[in-house]
């Protein structure tokens, strides 16, 4: 070994030996008679002392020849330090070298290897692998590390077994779109990358593997968000022999053990809304509960008077911030501002501050007089010190930019503190969403899922209105997991497919692998996938799953580091008989 010690181990029972530290140069400082270097691997830094006119002249030249990141190995003394430093666990000890090697030489980094770097964005992702060397990434991936470890202990603990399943298969319809790999052997015909491993992990079912996880890529080509990569890693489990009931009771178990063992944080028994709640009180299918805020609805209340813009809407809905009566007219105005951008949606603002002295000053002051804004302010259960926030239009539409606003108020008033966990379940998701766009019926999770017993016998006649046995975890208001009970008769599995508008050929073409499995004795079974990414950059408290990937794709989907995708020679175009539009 280059090495005896790490540059994070050596501490002042280590004085008086003689060891062999390797590691990059953090940086030199050289002041004639002393001459210091902070030697850093992964473990830590450690300070090397170099007096210089004391020490053989050959060292020193070495010495006064090393830059930044130049990797070297240090053999020396452990001493002492006159002037501990308690900013470094071994800041109370310095090596006196005896000899430096100079391992291999490094040309100045484009930025700065620090906590706080220099580097911007782009320059970090064409060099990832010098931001690798940083401590902020380089924990993030220690966490990802340790996460995944708990999840195989608490998994393995419960007889799943992890079973890999293959990345070149036949599309799954998960609602993106696939990535495609031509087929060389079979020209003209494409592999697509899994978007997730559903259709395996069922047939791990039928082949009796009754508990089946897998730490797992999966691939996705929709448009990329601060939460979404191209390709990502689940979780993903399965359990044959159980009801909804018991998925929920297994994983919220997982979620809960990681966040003890790699957090040292309990985690309540989780609550569980259904989506009618989350939609109704939240506007959004993934609520964060780390506070309150709800939505008020009030057509009872302000319908009826002068005010068109509230006589017209489909629905009147607001929110109370607590003790925000005080929200001067520039940041009201700020708050108007938001809620017209595009990606909101919302044409307006209406604010009704209820004011310590009991007074209510509303932005509509001219159509509701105090003894009306009284009876909001009931509606609101609002106090003096208390600001009410109000949108009006179309349902959805408001519903929706309602949930932004209110997660807006709880950003600025603090609500939405990172080391604060708020883990539910949204249960009793819809089956089915239909699409404006293809005029026709879409699974909401996947096609896979199957209806609530008792809702059935609606898939003939208000198909909109049947249940599923759905659900997603949700954390701070992300969605960190989702799953389902399955269908697993085959009957019921081609109802499904013809509703969402394939044809009996089509289904067979495409899922018949399936459906004739469910003819050899498939178990009941359901699951679950947990986005691995999403859940590290949760216990990391940063919103960019990014951080959390040791080599992540930029938002065009570009690793700028590799430079890919990029174009491929024409003998290889050739061999998958692809010809190219000019
Ligand atoms: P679903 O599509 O809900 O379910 O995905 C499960 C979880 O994966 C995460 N996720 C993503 N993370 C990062 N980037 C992406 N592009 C991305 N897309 C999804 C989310 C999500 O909750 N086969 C089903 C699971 C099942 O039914 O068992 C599935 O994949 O956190």
């Amino acid at each position: 070994m280059l090495r005896s010690h790490t540059c994070g181990e050596l501490r002042i029972t280590h004085v008086g030996q003689t060891v062999t530290i390797s590691g990059w140069v953090q940086g030199i400082r050289d002041k004639g008679s002393l001459l210091w270097i902070d030697l850093r691997d992964r473990y830590g830094i450690t300070q090397v002392t170099i007096e210089t006119e004391n020490a053989a002249k050959e060292l020193v030249e070495t010495a006064r020849t090393l830059g930044r990141e130049f990797v070297i190995s240090v053999t020396g003394k452990v001493n002492e330090r006159y002037s501990k430093s308690d900013k470094i666990p071994t800041g109370d000890i310095e090596i006196s070298p005896e000899k430096i090697t100079v391992l291999n030489p490094a040309i100045t980094p484009p930025f700065t290897i620090e906590d706080e770097t220099d580097g911007g964005d782009d320059i970090r992702m064409k060099y990832r692998y010098l931001d690798l060397r940083r401590n902020p990434v380089r924990r993030n991936l220690e966490l990802r590390h340790r996460l995944a470890i708990e999840t195989r202990l608490f998994l393995d603990k419960l007889s799943f077994l992890e079973v890999e399943t293959p990345v070149l298969i036949k599309s799954t319809p998960e609602g993106a779109r696939d990535f495609v790999v031509p087929s060389r052997m079979n020209q003209g015909e494409f592999y697509a990358l899994p978007q997730s491993p559903q259709t395996f992990k069922q047939l791990l079912m039928v082949g009796g593997f009754d508990r089946y996880y897998q730490i797992v890529k999966c691939f996705r080509d929709e448009d990329l968000r601060a939460d979404r990569q191209p390709e990502f890693t689940q979780i993903d489990c399965e359990m044959a022999f159980v009801e909804q009931e018991d998925i929920l009771n297994t994983f919220e178990g997982l979620v809960r053990h990681l966040f003890k063992s790699v957090k040292n944080v309990d985690i309540p028994e989780l609550s569980r809304m259904t989506y009618a709640d989350a939609m109704k009180y939240y506007g959004n299918d993934k609520p964060d509960i780390r506070f309150e805020m709800k939505f008020i609805e009030l057509n009872d209340v302000v319908k009826g008077k002068e005010f068109k813009v509230f006589n017209d809407a489909g629905l009147v809905v607001g929110i109370c911030a607590k003790g925000a009566a005080e929200y001067t007219r520039k940041q009201l105005d700020e708050l108007t501002e938001f809620v017209k951008k595009p990606q909101i949606g919302a044409t307006g603002l209406v604010y009704a501050r209820y004011n310590a002295d009991g007074t209510i000053k509303s932005s509509v002051d001219k159509f509701y007089n105090e003894e009306e804004l009284k009876k909001w302010a009931a509606a609101f259960n609002a106090q003096p010190g208390d600001l009410m926030l109000i949108l009006a239009g179309e349902e959805h539409k408001t519903r929706k930019a309602l949930s932004e606003l209110r997660l807006e108020m709880g950003t600025r008033l603090g609500l939405r503190d990172k080391n604060t966990f708020a883990c539910h379940w949204v249960i009793d998701f819809p089956l089915l969403e239909y699409s404006e766009e293809t005029s026709r019926w879409h699974a909401m999770h996947h096609p896979f899922t199957s209806p609530k017993p008792e809702d059935i016998a609606l898939l003939e006649t208000d198909p909109g209105k049947v249940r599923a046995n759905a659900y997603d975890m949700v954390i701070n208001g992300v969605e960190v997991g989702g799953g389902s009970i399955r269908i697993f008769n085959k009957e019921l599995q081609a109802k499904m497919f013809g509703l969402l508008g394939f044809t009996k050929e089509e289904a067979q073409a495409q899922f018949g692998f399936l459906m004739n499995a469910f003819e050899f004795g498939a178990p009941p079974h359901g699951g679950i996938a947990f986005g691995f990414d999403r859940l590290c950059s949760l216990f990391g408290g940063v919103d960019v799953i990014r951080d959390f990937i040791a080599f992540p794709k930029n938002n065009s989907g570009r690793d700028v580091m590799i430079d890919s995708p990029s174009p491929i020679s024409d003998v290889q175009l050739n061999e998958l008989a692809i010809a190219l539009k000019k």
